[in-house]
């Protein structure tokens, strides 16, 4: 038997800030890890890197613009019984509102926000397992405009409305809401400014921040935006 701690449920697992997260989750205590996301390939290497790290991972296919899809991670994570999960996924066109498909839109706020809300649902409907859930999401955007990321923003913002009142409904369950700033990853184009203007940070040091902020009891049901390095 597998002596451990935690169960974790990483969504948006395979790249950037995800990845970053599970591979310091799984080195920073013996957890069990369900890492989920659309691309087999990265899952399988990050499932390696995860174990060689002295914890255990599952890997799971998902599309959350896809109903089905979601339907199947819900019945998984029911499988699973994780008590942590973690909602890592979003994104979004860039440019103008109009230039963009309405697919591009709806694709935005289905990975960005509503599959993320549904996944909130599930964990407060299973409080008997899951104790804390923790939504990703962004200190640039979730309270201000983002031009030529206008569906993008308004899932953030989203996002921000629904941890806004949920955590008060809800006190006795750990809803957090974490909020970086920009972070080197797929997400920020190689030639975005800030890039130039040398305030991105690492994700593997926002993921330690993360954990860290995570154990501190005194955060329960908060919300942490940070701001520029
Ligand atoms: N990068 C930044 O500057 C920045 C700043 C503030 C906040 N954030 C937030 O931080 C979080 C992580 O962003 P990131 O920069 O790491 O983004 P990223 O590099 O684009 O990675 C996104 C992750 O989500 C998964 N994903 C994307 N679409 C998916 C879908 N349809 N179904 C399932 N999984 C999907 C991707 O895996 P697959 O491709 O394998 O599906 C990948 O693991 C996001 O919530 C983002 O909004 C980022």
């Amino acid at each position: 038997m597998f002596g451990m701690s935690k169960k974790i449920a990483i969504l948006g697992a395979s790249r950037g800030f995800g990845r970053a997260l599970s591979l310091e989750a799984a080195g920073a205590s013996k957890s069990e890890l369900l890492l989920v996301s659309r691309k087999q390939e990265l899952l399988t290497s990050l499932k390696l890197d995860v174990e060689n790290l002295g914890s255990r991972a599952s890997v799971l296919c998902s599309d959350f613009n896809v109903k089905v899809d979601q339907e199947e991670v819900l019945r998984v994570l029911s499988d699973f019984k994780p008590d942590k999960v973690i909602y890592c996924a979003g994104g979004g066109p860039h440019g103008p509102y109009a230039s963009k498909k309405w697919e591009d839109h709806q694709w935005a706020y289905n990975v960005t926000f509503i599959f993320a809300a549904r996944v909130l649902h599930f964990c407060l409907k299973n409080q008997s397992f899951v104790k804390q859930f923790v939504a990703i999401g962004s200190s640039v955007c979730e309270q201000s405009a983002d031009i030529n990321a206008a569906s993008y923003s308004a899932a953030k913002h989203a996002l921000l409305g629904l941890h806004k009142t949920v955590s008060i409904e809800e006190p006795t369950f750990d809803f957090r809401l974490f909020s970086p700033s920009y972070m080197d990853t797929d997400m920020l184009p190689p030639s975005a400014p800030v890039r130039l203007e040398k305030k991105v940070s690492s994700p593997k040091a926002v993921a330690m921040e993360l954990l860290y902020w995570l154990e501190q009891p005194g955060y329960k049901n908060a919300h942490m935006p940070l701001s520029d390095i």
